[in-house]
């Protein structure tokens, strides 16, 4: 097995996050792809664990912290890491050290880049990306919101820690209807396929559903953007 960095060769397995042989991920639409064409100038750095048989079998995905979801400087943040674990496809391929290699690789990289340390978000119940598997790893829980940890691992003394971005308004209320507030992240297709299915489900009720579609990524950098200006003047 070999950590390889993204190449156009691979970038079709990558944005259905090595699930080729799944329709239902089809479901999830263009949404990573088109996520990835935006975030690809501001710093993504993808990298794939690729096995002896050429085979894609994991992957590794971080953006500097300020073009994320946390607020931070001179970090880099981990959106996500997953090693294929169904028996479909190139079969379950987890607990064999590639998880530790994807992240190594990762923080070896972003060392290389000059950043101050590496954050990583995890839940706290055995399910989806454990920050549990993070602590193993050397991260240090520096916030949660509820159930939701971001972890760190800083690479300098004056590394700053990061902080979880907090919701600071909710929808204005429509009166005498349902309402839906969808984010579109783009990043993750699981999330990318609920969002799609939500959005099916709430067109069946017409217009009993308010169904609005927020592009968090667009929101997050223009608020930053906006800030960094104010700090220029
Ligand atoms: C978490 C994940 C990346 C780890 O990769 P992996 O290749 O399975 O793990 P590795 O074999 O490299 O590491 C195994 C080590 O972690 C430990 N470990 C495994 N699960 C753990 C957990 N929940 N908590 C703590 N440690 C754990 C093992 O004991 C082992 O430790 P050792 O090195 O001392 O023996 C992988 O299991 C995965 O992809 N899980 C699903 C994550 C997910 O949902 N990602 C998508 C989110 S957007």
């Amino acid at each position: 097995m070999e950590i390889i960095d993204l190449s156009e060769k691979e970038e079709g397995t990558y944005f259905l996050c090595l699930e080729n042989w799944s329709e239902e991920i089809k479901e999830a639409g263009p949404h990573k792809e088109n996520w990835y064409r935006g975030v690809k100038e501001k710093g993504l750095r993808v990298k794939l664990a690729r096995s002896e048989d050429g085979k894609i079998c994991g992957m590794i995905q971080y953006l500097p912290i300020e073009e994320s979801f946390v607020e931070g400087k001179d970090l880099y943040v981990v959106y996500c890491i997953w090693v294929h674990g169904y028996k479909q496809g190139v079969g379950n391929q987890q607990k064999k050290g590639i998880g530790k290699a994807l992240l190594a690789a990762a923080e070896q990289d972003v060392r290389d880049l000059g950043a101050k340390g590496l954050a990583a978000w995890g839940v706290s119940v055995p399910f989806f990306m454990r920050a549990s598997w993070f602590r193993k790893q050397g991260y240090r829980k520096v916030d949660n919101i509820g159930m939701q940890i971001l972890l760190w691992k800083p690479f300098t003394s004056d590394a700053v820690p990061p902080v979880w971005i907090r919701q600071k308004k909710t929808p204005p209320k429509v009166p005498r209807k349902v309402q839906v507030s969808a984010f579109r992240l783009g990043w993750c297709p699981a999330q990318n396929l609920v969002f799609e299915r939500a959005k099916r489900g709430a067109a069946e009720f017409g217009n009993k559903v308010d169904f609005q579609e927020y592009d968090k990524l667009k929101k997050i950098i223009s608020k930053k953007a906006r800030k960094l200006k104010r700090a220029i003047r």
